[in-house]
């Protein structure tokens, strides 16, 4: 048989549309609350309205006597639900919070659910409960309940881990640092809030639900219903955002399910903006303890982070901040450290760069706070405790073009030209201006995902894997990777995703879904083109026949002998001669263990951010932020810009606008909405500049790729913060940063 090469990068590489973009914008592309079965009816949950205590008593028969009203759900009479929903049935499972009983541990768990008619109906049903408390006190910030230790790290629940010694490095250092950051919450405000079409036929299932994880949220939904993961069809074409809170399921979606079969009808559900603060998932608020050391030469002796991070009385799901020093910067000792405090709200989870946007913000600060105290720039502070291998553990890294983005970053913003002290820099308008700069820096996950390609006779092919668009392109350079791998021209390709029946694409979480999801198209392209090779070269009549010692190439729906343009097949020759209609491949990815156990893999970057601060409001604008990443291979570079571009925007967010805000009487969340709980507008992001830097990766994955999804927070915040201080000279230790911070400090 011969040997088979498929060339990466006709398709892939270049700067394509989304493919998915007309369908968006002319309204063709249907969400999972487009979809309106016959016989739905609708339901509406009632948020509680207290943090702590129990629901003392519901006007029940009020709200069934609603016209329209059928179903009122309460923990005294909710159906069965045959799976635990207390246990882990996945990698990735919470507690979820489906009625079980009268107590109520955060502001909006769900405390009952109404059937009706019509959306009307529900909703003046689910208002008619009108819901009487007994309610304790809440406990909603970092101070109101005592530290715990993490017992088993694990999937929320970091790790301790500590490389050379600590103590020796703070009492070896000429030059340290002690500083506190805090975060606040933060909630995932995809613009599709979550929703669910839920219709049952016997044991079989059928949802219309967003999921950045369609098989094992199928894996999820069988436990908890007593049913088999196949009988399950979950249709997930796109999600109007994702974020991390779409990869596990929720109690709001697993009630509406279970609401559907108690009815024997189909039931939608789909939340308010004002209930996504609350059952789906956040960023738990952080505690940050920087402790620095470096010597005379500036280089670090100590790093040494601890995190407390706020989870759920239920449930535990930590901030891994305190991670993101164990890999980036070169120290002799190197300390990270978690506790957690329960407080109730509920259960954080993965956002966007969990872990890391957090951890980031903290150290990136404190590391320009040490160059000050140091009196070394912050730039070649970085460089001076560059790591050639990964801290602690030692081992190479698979790729890491940091030096480049920092040179290049730099280079694009004007650096070199930063005056060291503080406050001296001022624009025409008379604003104070500041330069900062962090670095940027996001492990490159693996997920296990399976694909299948269909090539037909007329030299198209399908290739398929139950993977997710979530917006970030997912659709578009998967199939340029797909196309890639099978040798054919993109418009020859179409690519079939989002349903769990499809082969297992694996998750879309991590930044590793173009890695996971590709690698396997890449692959099963690759089987449909090993068996093309064996048929042509035993096909008398091919021009490769006879060829089985060659290496064969195929590239634009063609078989060729590699490096000989002149000796080829097409496709469609090749399956008409054997009398084929179509010929099916099979394709898998993850990574080998060993390749996990020998080598470091993260994306990394620089990220450049200038302020204006005006002096007399203390009003904080983001005038310029310039990016530098290398990511291994960008597959698509405008997607690619876009989702870093995107990146650093939640960056900016981070750092100047977004808080979860607790009334601290009720534990309720006060600005659960999109009015009060503030992002960025267009006009709060002015010059936006993404450098990305190519890296060869031969180990992190069969294709090089690393993820560009995550990693433009990391950096960004610690960026924008520096710029701040260097506008100022104050420091603020806190999220976001307000004028209120500066003219405090006044
Ligand atoms: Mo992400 S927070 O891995 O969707």
């Amino acid at each position: 048989m011969p040997d088979t090469l498929t060339r990466f990068g006709s398709n892939s590489g270049q700067p394509t549309t989304r493919r998915d973009g007309i369908a968006k914008v002319t309204g063709q592309a249907t969400f999972a609350a487009d979809n309106h079965p016959e016989g739905m009816l609708h339901a509406v949950y009632v948020p509680a309205g207290i943090a702590r205590g129990r629901v003392a008593h519901l006007e029940v028969e009020a709200a069934r006597a609603h016209p329209g009203v059928t179903h009122v759900i309460t923990p005294g009479n909710r159906p069965d639900l045959p799976g635990d929903p207390d246990a882990k049935p996945t990698r990735f499972s919470f507690r979820i919070e489906v009625l079980q009983d009268d107590t109520v541990r955060y502001a909006g768990q769900p405390i009952a659910l109404v059937l009706a008619e019509t959306l009307e109906a529900a909703t003046e049903g689910a208002r008619l409960l009108a819901p009487r408390y007994e309610a304790e006190p809440p406990r909603t910030g970092l101070d109101d309940n005592a530290p715990f230790a993490v017992e088993e790290p694990g999937f929320g629940a970091p790790g301790d881990t500590v490389h050379g010694d600590p103590e020796a490095g703070h009492a070896a250092a000429a030059t340290s640092i002690d500083a506190t950051y805090d975060t606040p919450p933060q909630y995932h405000n995809a613009m599709e809030s979550h929703a669910v079409v839920a219709q049952w036929d016997g044991d079989r299932l059928t949802l219309d639900t967003p999921s950045q994880a369609l098989a094992m949220s199928c894996a999820a939904y069988a436990h908890l219903f007593g049913i088999e993961a196949a009988d399950i069809t979950l249709r997930s074409p796109y999600l109007g955002g994702g974020f991390g809170s779409k990869a596990i399921p929720n109690g709001p979606m697993v009630l509406a399910i279970l609401a559907a079969r108690e009815a024997g009808r189909p039931v939608k559900l789909s939340l308010t903006r004002r209930q996504m603060f609350g059952p789906v998932g956040h960023r738990g608020a952080t505690r940050q303890r920087l402790r620095l050391g470096c010597d005379a030469d500036g280089r670090l002796t100590v790093i040494d982070h601890e995190t407390l991070a706020a989870t759920s009385t239920f449930e535990t799901f930590l901030e891994s901040a305190s991670n993101a020093s164990q890999g980036l910067y070169a120290s002799s000792a190197i300390r990270s450290a978690h506790q957690g405090v329960r407080l109730d709200v509920g259960t954080p989870g993965p956002m966007r760069a969990p872990g890391e946007a957090s951890g980031s913000a903290a150290l990136e600060c404190a590391m320009d706070e040490l160059a000050q105290a140091a009196g070394i720039d912050p730039l070649e502070f970085r460089l001076r405790n560059y790591a050639e291998t990964e801290p602690g553990t030692g081992k190479p890294y698979s790729s890491k073009a940091l030096r480049e983005c920092y040179a290049r970053g730099a280079e694009a913003f004007g650096w070199a030209d930063r005056p060291a002290r503080p406050g001296t820099m001022r624009s025409t308008d008379g604003k104070l201006v500041g330069w900062g700069m962090g670095t940027a820096f996001f492990p490159s996950p693996m997920f296990a995902a399976e694909a299948r390609a269909t090539l037909r006779a007329d030299g198209s092919a399908t290739l398929e894997t139950g993977g997710a668009d979530m917006g970030q392109g997912a659709w578009t350079a998967l199939a340029q990777i797909a196309a890639d791998g099978i040798g054919l021209p993109l418009d020859r390709v179409e690519l079939r995703s989002g349903l769990s029946t499809l082969p297992d694409g694996g998750v879309a979480g991590g930044s590793g879904h173009t890695a996971t999801a590709g690698g396997a198209l890449h692959s099963a392209g690759g089987d449909v083109v090993r068996q093309l090779s064996e048929l042509a070269s035993g096909q008398p009549d091919s021009p490769l026949f006879g060829a089985g010692n060659a290496t064969f190439e195929a590239r634009g729906g063609r078989l060729q002998i590699a490096g000989d343009d002149g000796r080829g097949d097409a496709f469609a020759d090749i399956l008409a001669r054997a009398g084929l209609s179509e010929l099916t491949g099979s394709g898998s990815a993850s990574r080998p263990d060993a390749d996990s156990r020998d080598y470091a893999m993260n994306s990394h970057g620089a990220v450049f951010a200038e302020v204006a601060v005006d002096p007399d409001l203390g009003q904080i604008r983001v005038r310029r932020l310039v990016g530098a990443f290398a990511a291994g291979r960008i597959v698509n570079p405008r997607l690619a810009e876009s989702q870093l571009m995107g990146g650093m925007i939640w960056g900016l967010s981070f750092a100047l606008h977004e808080a979860a805000v607790h009334d601290p009487r009720s534990g309720r969340i006060l600005n659960a909405d999109l009015a009060e709980y503030r992002v960025p507008v267009n006009a709060d992001v002015q010059g936006l500049e993404v450098i990305t830097v190519e890296e060869d990766d031969p180990h992190v994955n069969a294709l090089g790729i690393k993820g560009v999804g995550e990693i433009g927070i990391t950096g960004t915040v610690g960026a924008i913060a520096n710029a701040v201080w260097h506008a100022t000279g104050t420091r603020v230790r806190r999220f976001p940063i307000g004028l209120a911070d500066l003219l405090a400090a006044e």
